[in-house]
């Protein structure tokens, strides 16, 4: 009889042990910290037949024990000084603490109870070390069920429990600092992009907004997701497409600043010299008038110089009307809209009128080859080179998201945005990719891109439309088959851009 009570002891032993083994190994697969102190606490629990368990981990820069317990569905964190109470006291000394009645013990603080209205009888509180030997935290299970207080055999098996559960800890906590090196990395990125081109602040933080937005509405769009009914992003895709967008205009880095912020065809300083020309040239019809009345004068027929006077200043007066008539249109060309077919005609005519270069006394033409090229950019602002570096940015992009060593569950980051401006038919850019070839993380990115640019009040070259129209402007793409229209019925049905326009 007694041999069978030691082999049932033994075996609830061994049964214990191989549950720690079990716990030890889902914990270090663990990688959120919440789900995995939860985890600790439910095993520790189990493992010394406690009534409840709680956790705390050491944060020496505070000098605080620190816990997260459930509130609802939410966890809400909690803090005391680390040489408060008997978890204070374990976390200091790196001991264990066996206290088989607690009021009895004068480090127990006893309001806990009074404010919960739980009763506290024996308590053990043990160090979670980690392998080199230093705490990470303490295991605290209170009232061991039964009558018994808690055991040394509880308290070896807690200590076990304790040491796999630091492991995982310090695993979880590193995990969690990588990631936070990262968001923090992500987003100084961002405020490189945005600096070099603060027309565009926000864009990326909006586009992320967007696009994850938009992948979260998708599986729940069951009737209008059309092609994608039933498909979904996992969290770890979700999070690719996430940082995907928040670095997809990265390679702007690379564009030079003046071609990236260009409002008008002529660049500020180009329109200041061509107006000095303008006003040069007007100076010098005035100076030809003055010398042909000088002249006149000289030529001593005062019976007839007072209408060829007046017919100097009429013609003068006619010159200059035509010369700021020729500047006005020349404003007129220089900003980003469409221009008339009849416009080159004139703008040719401007540009092959000559002046005297006040320099070196050689004919001149009112506009250079540069000038008028520019000027004569029929749609935008952009000449075909400048375009070209525009649009260059992607390729900058994807260059600079490759060089980074992404884990492998964000290794599709450069692929997606280096997709950003591609458009189904095969007429986007850089790559001329056609529908096959562009993923679904790639095509709710374009939309959320588009959209973005669309009603962002904040770029030079285009006023912001407001969302209805947006809305038209893509629906139109998507009828020419440029975006993806099952995913933009979703983005527009499920009301993706008002509801990411709440999001703090
Ligand atoms: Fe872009
Ligand atoms: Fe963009």
């Amino acid at each position: 009889m007694l041999q069978s009570a030691a082999v049932d002891k033994l075996q609830q032993r061994v049964d214990k042990l191989g549950h720690i083994l079990d716990v030890a190994k889902a914990l270090v697969a663990e990688r959120d910290l919440d789900r995995l102190l939860t985890m600790i606490v439910q095993s520790a629990a189990r493992v010394v037949e406690a009534d409840r368990c709680s956790l705390f981990l050491v944060d020496r820069e505070r000098g605080e024990l620190w816990s997260k317990v459930a509130q609802g569905v939410q966890m809400k964190e909690i803090r005391i000084p680390m040489d408060r109470g008997i978890a204070g006291a374990v976390a200091t000394t790196n001991t264990a603490v066996n206290i088989p009645d607690a009021y009895l013990d004068p480090r127990f603080n006893q309001a806990v109870d009074k404010q919960t209205g739980y009763h506290t009888r024996s308590i053990l509180c043990v160090p979670m070390r980690a392998v080199d030997g230093e705490t990470v935290g303490v295991l605290q299970a209170l009232n061991k069920k039964g009558e018994a207080p808690f055991s040394d055999e509880d308290e070896e098996l807690l200590s076990a429990l304790g040491g796999q559960a630091a492991a995982a800890v310090n695993n979880a906590l590193l995990h969690q600092e990588i990631e936070q090196l990262f968001e923090g990395f992500v987003r100084a990125s961002v405020v490189a992009i945005e600096s070099r081109d603060p027309t565009t602040a926000g864009h990326s933080g909006r586009v992320a907004r967007l696009s994850v937005g938009l992948a979260d509405a998708l599986p729940r769009a069951s009737s209008s997701a059309g092609i994608w009914r039933g498909a979904s992003l996992s969290s770890q895709e979700r999070q690719e497409l996430r940082y995907a967008a928040l670095l997809h205009d990265f390679g702007k880095v690379g564009v030079r600043e003046n071609v990236l912020v260009k409002a008008n065809k002529l660049e500020p300083l180009e329109l200041d010299g061509l107006r000095g020309r303008f006003e040069t040239i007007l100076m010098q019809e005035e100076l030809y008038s003055e010398r042909e009345k000088v002249k006149l004068l000289l030529e001593g027929r005062p019976d007839e110089a007072p209408q060829r006077l007046a017919a100097i200043d009429a013609r003068l007066a006619a010159r200059k009307l035509e010369l700021n008539s020729m500047f006005d249109f020349v404003l007129t060309c220089n900003k980003p809209t469409l221009l008339a077919e009849g416009s080159f005609g004139r703008l040719d005519e401007i540009a092959r009128a000559t002046f005297v270069s006040p320099f070196n006394g050689e004919a001149r033409p009112f506009l250079n080859e540069g000038e008028k090229l520019k000027l004569s950019i029929r749609k935008g602002s952009l000449t075909e080179d400048e375009r070209r570096e525009i649009e260059s940015h992607v390729t900058h992009t994807f260059r600079f998201l490759s060089q980074i060593p992404w884990t492998r569950t964000l290794r599709n980051v450069p692929d997606i945005a280096y997709g950003h401006h591609e458009k189904l038919t095969g007429r986007g850019y850089p790559r001329s990719l056609k529908e096959p070839d562009i993923a679904l993380p790639t095509r709710m990115m374009t939309i959320s891109d588009i959209f973005d640019a669309l009603t962002a009040s904040d770029r030079p070259y285009k006023r912001a439309v407001p969302r209805e129209k947006a809305y038209d402007i893509l629906l139109d793409e998507a009828k020419r088959g440029e975006v993806d229209k099952d995913l933009l019925t979703v983005f527009i049905e499920a009301d993706v851009a008002g509801k990411a326009s709440e999001e703090p």
